[in-house]
């Protein structure tokens, strides 16, 4: 998606001006009201983002994404392990692929941003007018009324990494592999729906080097010290819920939805779990794993959390398709692959990163697959939510993987196609996750 085909630049441009005019007037908004926020899918037919060439199929761009998997799992493997510093746009949080994105405005009078949204980061970040190496969608601060940047002396500028004090005030320096980022710590007014946040901490992009940049910017979901939640906390009381629609989704169809109101009460819950050293990724209790009816051996260590490793499942929106740690991963798969044997004869083969393909239609034979929650609380995957077919149609894979094959690979992640058409409630102050099957197609 970092691939803005240039033919886009004009509808982008219209884009941004028919949003401009809905935006300086938020409750005319179609796609957002009170503080709901409608979720596009990146590759949603009316997303800027989505392929241009060859009008590739959902399908196809998913493989695609699900390599881009392999570098986010590295990444949140990483943060496991190490103390939390928990910036605004660490680059560990800034190199993620973009799957979501929410409509966001910017400052006085608002400029309107189609922002990545990711629970599993606390950074925001916006790419800002002169940013070097960034998308043509930039903020203009000097547009902005109510925008300011905040000087060395500001509590926040002690929890980005390595400050220094530029003319301007606050500045940070990012690192991450091959890639860079250079911001100055800012506020404005950050406006979700028809709310408006003011005062809103962020960073301001000036140069970015490498090529997993989300373009319009970040929303970082997680729940750390300076992260959204904090900084909404009377707002929003840490309380927010969305509805990720399927990649076949063709319109706006998905929500976020932020603070206790309106959130559904016919929800089941299970304990959210905490990890000092990562508090911003949204630990669970998965307990165990049924493939139809039978439920898996799969020895303890495979699910339990551990703090002090980082082990454990977590719930990210950022990541594709599910990965479990090989000893859980393989007692899946071997059962799976043993319910479709007997349904169907058909040799199994392998693609991109599935290892349990079919070129015989299964659909209707997968089984169903149900995660057990403490709680307890049962997630049952209708079969949307577990194969997934190649751009032909003429291949089905099981859309789950293996994590990836090293030391620090301890996290089960329970990603976002295996979460579509679910409602997913983030109750921090309870420290509960809700679950409930909601089709937003
Ligand atoms: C939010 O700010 C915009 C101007 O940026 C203003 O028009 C609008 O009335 C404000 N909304 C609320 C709910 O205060
Ligand atoms: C940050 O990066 C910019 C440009 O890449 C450079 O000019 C500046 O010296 C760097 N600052 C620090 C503290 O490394
Ligand atoms: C979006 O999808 C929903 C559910 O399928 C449907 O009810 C609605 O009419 C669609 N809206 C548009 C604008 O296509
Ligand atoms: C969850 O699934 C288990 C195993 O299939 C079953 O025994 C249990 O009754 C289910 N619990 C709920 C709340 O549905």
């Amino acid at each position: 998606m970092e691939k803005l085909h240039p033919l886009l630049g004009f509808i982008l441009l219209t884009l941004i001006c028919l949003n401009t005019a809905q935006g300086s007037n938020p409750r005319f908004d179609p796609w957002n009201q009170g503080s709901t926020l409608s979720i596009m899918h990146v590759d949603d037919p009316s997303s800027p983002f989505k392929p241009t060439k060859s009008p590739s199929l959902w399908e196809k761009a998913l493989f695609e994404v699900g390599a881009k998997d392999e570098a986010r799992l590295g990444y949140l493997n990483s943060l496991v392990g190490k103390r939390s510093w928990v910036p605004i746009a660490s680059a560990r949080q800034i190199i993620q692929s973009a799957t979501y994105v929410v409509r966001a405005n910017v400052g006085t009078p608002p400029q309107p941003f189609l922002m990545a949204m990711d629970t599993s980061n606390d950074a925001a970040w916006i790419p800002c007018s002169g940013c070097v190496g960034c998308s043509s969608t930039v903020f203009y601060s000097s547009k902005s009324t109510t925008y300011k940047i905040l000087p060395c002396q500001a509590p926040q500028c002690q929890q980005v990494p390595n400050p220094t004090c530029a003319v301007a005030g606050c500045s940070f320096n990012v690192t991450y592999g091959s890639s860079s980022f250079q911001a100055t710590l800012s506020q404005d007014t950050l406006t979700l729906a028809s709310d408006n946040i003011t005062g809103y901490s962020f960073a301001c992009l000036n140069k970015v080097t490498g090529n997993s940049v989300p373009p319009q910017g970040l929303l970082g979901l997680g729940r750390g010290p300076i992260s959204f939640l904090s900084q909404t906390q009377n707002l929003y009381h840490s309380t927010f819920s969305y509805c990720l629609p399927s990649f076949k989704s063709s319109n706006f169809s998905g929500t976020l939805r932020l603070g206790p109101t309106g959130q559904p009460f016919r929800i089941k819950f299970t304990p959210l779990l905490k990890n000092p050293r990562r508090s911003s990724l949204y630990y669970v209790n998965l307990m165990g794993i049924s493939v139809g009816r039978r439920l898996l051996n799969i020895p303890a260590a495979a699910l339990a959390f551990d703090p002090a490793t980082g082990a454990g499942t977590i719930f990210d929106s950022g990541t594709v398709i599910t990965r479990l740690v090989a000893p859980a991963y393989v007692a899946l798969r071997n059962e799976f692959r043993r319910v479709i044997s007997k349904r169907v004869s058909g040799e199994i083969s392998t693609l991109g990163g599935f290892d349990t393909c079919y070129t015989v239609p299964m659909a209707a034979l997968a089984p169903t697959i149900t995660f057990h929650f403490a709680g307890p609380i049962n997630m049952s995957l209708p079969t949307d939510n577990v194969l997934i077919h190649s751009t032909a149609g003429t291949i089905t894979c099981l859309a789950m993987a293996s994590a990836p094959d090293n030391i620090n690979s301890v996290l089960n992640v329970i990603a976002n196609m295996q979460q579509q058409n679910h409602r997913i409630l983030f109750d921090v102050p309870n420290s509960r996750l809700g679950i409930s099957r909601e089709p937003c197609t």
